[in-house]
């Protein structure tokens, strides 16, 4: 395991509240004393993104979730939608009322914008590009009561699936919809505004945050939505010239 690997690992398991690991003696090492036979071997510990990991696998790994008390008011779970080899992933914050009804991301008023966003925006600029082309997904797959912001709890225990999400599917490039999805994918507090319009990373993987649709609909906020437009072209020529 690399230093990075090892940062990574130690990270995610810090994310999900573990705070002590036990170290486990390496089998090519010398002999240890002899351990007391009341202590237990420490489990081996899951791989982060489980080796040949595909969308089917961590849906199954997600189940019946009740990892958090998210799953309380969930109608359905919101796993994620789209081309499974897509070169350009979209996160948004959760569910909604009608992605709850589905199971699908992005199926409300805020959705039928993102389509007309990615859609339009491809057509004018002359890339043959629909939505199903992409894939769609959310920080937490579960509708938060009253649509309220997810709690960093909510983001950390179902963070894991979204990173898994995006290593199985490892685009060219990650869009960001709005400050819960830059927060989870960056691990950021700076704002929308001032990271949106320039290339950030997640990993190896370039990532644009823009403007949630959501905040995009409300009427006030129209140069929002120029510049939301000024980032998506930006994307797609990136991911699709
Ligand atoms: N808002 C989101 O962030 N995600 C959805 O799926 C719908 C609305």
């Amino acid at each position: 395991m690399t230093q990075d690997e090892l940062r990574r690992y130690l990270e995610f398991y810090q994310d999900l509240g573990v705070k002590t690991l036990v170290r486990r003696q390496a089998k090519h090492a010398a002999p240890a004393e002899p351990q007391p036979a009341a202590v237990a071997e420490a489990p081996a510990l899951p791989a982060l993104e489980p080796a040949g990991d595909t969308l089917l696998k961590i849906l199954e790994d997600i189940g019946d979730c009740k990892r958090c008390r998210l799953h309380e008011g969930r109608n359905k779970l919101v796993f994620g939608t789209g081309n499974e080899q897509a070169k350009l992933v979209f996160v948004g914050e959760g569910p909604g009322a009608d992605e709850d009804e589905q199971g699908l991301p992005f199926v409300g008023r805020a959705g039928q914008l993102l389509t007309q966003m990615i859609e339009g925006t491809a057509r004018k600029e002359g890339i043959p590009l629909v939505r199903a082309d992409v894939y769609i997904c959310n920080v937490v797959k579960c509708r938060p009561p009253e649509n309220r912001t997810p709690q960093p709890d909510e983001m950390e225990i179902c963070g894991q699936f979204l990173y898994r999400q995006l290593q199985a599917i490892r685009p060219k490039a990650i869009c960001a919809l709005g400050s819960t999805a830059t927060k989870a994918v960056l691990g950021t507090k700076e704002g929308v505004t001032r990271l949106r319009g320039k290339w950030q990373r997640w990993r190896d993987i370039p990532v644009m945050v823009t403007y949630h649709p959501s905040y995009l609909l409300r009427p006030y906020n129209q140069n929002a939505k120029k510049e939301a437009w000024e980032d998506l072209k930006m994307v797609l020529h990136y991911v699709y010239d």
